[in-house]
């Protein structure tokens, strides 16, 4: 496995790759590898016959109040996380690399609507920061797949937008939430339970487990999502948003969607203690007559 800290480094071994005309699947991550973050290499080593991973925390999609001088950095145990699994090369730029005229300072693409509405609600620049150092890193790698998480269903969407606007000649491949046994789906940012934070966590899973067996019993959308805020709420949950969205372009739905076949989504973000969650839950309702 290669570790390259610049991107000549990285682009002498991308081109030999291309000239010996072998595909690049590429999965852009902030370290701190989990079980979620190596299914996606396994998927990405479906795809093409070299895999890169990127270990980079952005700092342009941290806003002053958020965690990024916290965020946890393991970059030895990544490392061998990533060997040990067969990854080709692993990018670990530097932000003087990626933002050399300091991220404040320099250019950036934005997926207009998407970027705005629930987790960009509570997160303004966010989802402008995501999608700006996946365009470049994608600018780097030149990859022909993409792998992205549906744990971050919003950010995989916008990505796609962002793909498909731009008319990137990049494959973008979603793998599926990978979760712990209890339920609550992996996230570096689940090292910062304590362990009766750690405990009640996997009730935002239950809860929106709940929401969905209301939603396919008939109760109203809005009463189903005000239950399971609730009943988050009663745990001790500080809660964002709790939406059942259609999963094309994340529109609102009214009861008639929901009898239409249409693939939905219960999206959830609450905090615990200190630690913010995200979760959601894909389902579709067979119509019956
Ligand atoms: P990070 O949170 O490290 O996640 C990297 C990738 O792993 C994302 O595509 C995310 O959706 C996926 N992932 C995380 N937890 C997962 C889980 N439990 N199951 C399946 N996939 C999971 O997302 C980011 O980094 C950044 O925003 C990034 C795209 C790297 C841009 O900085």
């Amino acid at each position: 496995m290669s570790v390259c800290k610049n991107i000549e480094q990285l682009r002498a071994q991308i081109s030999e790759w291309r000239s010996n005309k072998e595909t690049i699947a590429f999965v852009p991550t902030m370290g701190n590898l989990h079980a979620g973050h190596l299914s996606l290499v396994e998927l990405a080593q479906q795809k093409a016959v070299h895999v890169v991973v990127s270990i980079y925390v952005n700092p342009l999609q941290f806003s002053p109040d958020e965690d990024f001088s916290s965020y946890p950095r393991t970059l030895e145990e990544d490392l061998k996380k990533l060997e040990a699994i067969g990854t080709d090369l692993v990018f670990v730029p530097d932000t003087s690399m990626i933002y050399p005229r300091g991220e404040t300072k320099s250019s950036f693409v934005e997926v207009p609507v998407l970027s705005h509405i629930i987790e960009g609600e509570f997160r303004p620049g966010f989802f402008r920061g995501v999608s700006t150092v996946v365009l470049k890193l994608f600018n780097m790698v030149q990859p022909d797949y993409a792998v992205f998480g549906e744990k971050d269903f919003q950010q995989l969407l916008i990505i796609k937008q962002m793909v498909n606007d731009l008319n990137l000649p990049i494959e973008i491949v979603a793998a599926a939430i990978k979760r712990e046994a209890d339920g609550l789906a992996m996230s570096s940012r689940n090292n910062y339970l304590n362990p009766s934070d750690r405990e009640k966590s996997c009730l935002l899973s239950q809860a929106l487990m709940a929401c969905r067996r209301q939603i396919e019993q008939g109760i109203s959308i809005e009463q189903a999502e005000k239950s399971c805020v609730d009943a988050l709420q009663n745990h001790g949950f500080l809660v964002d948003y709790v939406t059942l969205r259609e999963t094309m372009g994340l529109e609102k739905v009214s009861k008639s969607d929901i009898n239409a076949n249409n693939e939905l989504i219960i999206l959830a973000a609450a905090k615990i203690g200190n630690t913010r969650l995200i979760d959601n839950m894909k389902f579709v309702i067979i119509d019956k007559t």
